[in-house]
Order: structure tokens, then sequence, then C-alpha cells
């Protein structure tokens, strides 16, 4: 198939990049109203953007112009949490992007367990074996639709020790859900190692420590 991306209508485009962009990892946010009650919604457009600091972006989309209860609430209150979600989490993660009243909360409808975050009022999923506190700093927006680019900088870092072997996150332990084309998700199949390829005097430096 070769086609322009001019031709395509936004259902088409969509398709083709969420089909491409594969497989995506799903930043699972927690959030607080207005009112005190704790938002919950999957985003799969995400990733880090920059180490030092260390910021996570996601795109986030409106709904029929609407800004989604996420961003409102990540402007408003100046923070969220980015949770990870595994396996084991999947029908929990999938049923907390239906669209709620902004003031009822998704965690007590689908009865998840919350806990305590560290540095911010919002709370984190308990289960998580990773979740990352976050101070929102910038929101970005982007084309016709004015999709918003949720940007925040994370403060703390929850690690679960069930998902750590020799001190680093192991990704087998984790076992990590991924978004792919159409309503579907995988789980991660075999995990190979690479030596790091050296491209500099700095990364063969780099590369060198143990
Ligand atoms: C697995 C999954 C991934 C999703 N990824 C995105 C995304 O990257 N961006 C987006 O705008 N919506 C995404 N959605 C839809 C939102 O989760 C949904 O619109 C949700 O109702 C937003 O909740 P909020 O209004 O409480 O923020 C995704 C849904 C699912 C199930």
């Amino acid at each position: 198939m070769e086609v322009a991306a001019e031709a395509l209508d936004e259902a088409e485009c969509y398709k083709l990049l969420s089909g491409a962009v594969v497989p995506r990892p799903i930043a699972w946010v927690s959030s607080l109203t207005e009112g005190g009650s704790v938002n919950l919604a999957p985003f799969s457009c995400y990733t880090f953007v920059s180490t030092v600091p260390p910021l996570i972006a996601i795109s986030c989309g409106r709904k029929f112009g609407v800004v989604k209860d996420t961003v409102s609430n990540a402007v408003r209150s100046g923070e969220f949490v980015v949770n990870v979600a595994s396996h084991d989490m999947l029908d929990a993660l999938h049923h907390s992007s239906a669209e709620l009243a902004a003031d009822t909360s998704e965690a007590e409808a689908l009865g998840i367990e919350l806990a305590a975050s560290h540095a911010l009022a919002a709370p984190r999923v308990a289960r998580a074996q990773i979740s990352m506190e976050c101070r929102t700093r910038d929101v970005i927006e982007f084309g016709t639709h004015r999709t918003q680019l949720l940007i925040g900088e994370v403060v703390w870092f929850h690690v679960k020790d069930e998902c750590l072997r020799g001190g680093r996150i192991d990704t087998a332990l984790l076992d990590p859900i991924g978004r792919v084309g159409g309503p579907n998700y995988a789980r991660l199949g075999a995990i190979e190692g690479k030596e790091p390829v050296a491209t500099s005097s700095v990364d063969a430096a780099r590369n060198r420590r143990p």
C-alpha cells in the first residue's frame, strides 16, 4: 500500500498510526478532581522525553473538542501519577477508559485499591509495580483538533521489589501491557539482549562502566 497522508481522513490516519507505532507502553494516570475524587485513565501515546530532569509526555486527544479530565486535573492541581500496570491488571486498566462523569471515580467504580503518594496529594494504584509521581510541567497543543501533549516531571519513583533483579527493573518480572493496532493489547514475547554499540568515545566510556 502506498498512500499520501493528505488523502486520508482522521479515522484512516489514526488506524495507520496506531497500527504502525507498536507496541505502545501504557501510562495509567491517576489524578485528583476538583472535588477530591480519583480519576484514572489509560493513555498509550506516551514516552519519556528527557532524563535530566526526568520528563514524561502523554498525548491526550479531546472528546468532541472538550479537554480530557486527566489534563484538566493535571493543570488545575499541578500533579498526576503515571502507574505502570502489569498484565494481571489488564481488565481493570481497560475498563478505566470508560467515560464517566468528571466527578465519578473510575478507581472507586472498578474497586481499584489506591495508596498514598509520597510527594503528591493524588494517590497511586496500590498494586502497580511502578508508579511515577509527576508535577505538571507544560501542556503543548498540536494539530487541527488541538491534541494536548501533557508533560510532567517525575519527582518520585515507586518501584516494587518484586519487579527488581540485581537492583534493576526486570521487564519479564514487570510483565507490562502493550497497546497494539485496533482495540488490542499485547504481552511481551522473548526478550533478547545485545551488547551496546559504541558510537563515540563518550559512549564507549559510558558503556565500559559496570
Ligand atoms: C489502552 C488505551 C489507551 C488509550 N490511549 C489514549 C491516548 O494515548 N490518548 C488519548 O487521548 N486517549 C487514550 N485512550 C482513551 C482514554 O483512556 C479515554 O478517553 C478516557 O476516558 C480519558 O479519561 P479522562 O477523561 O478521565 O482523562 C486510551 C484508551 C485505552 C483503553
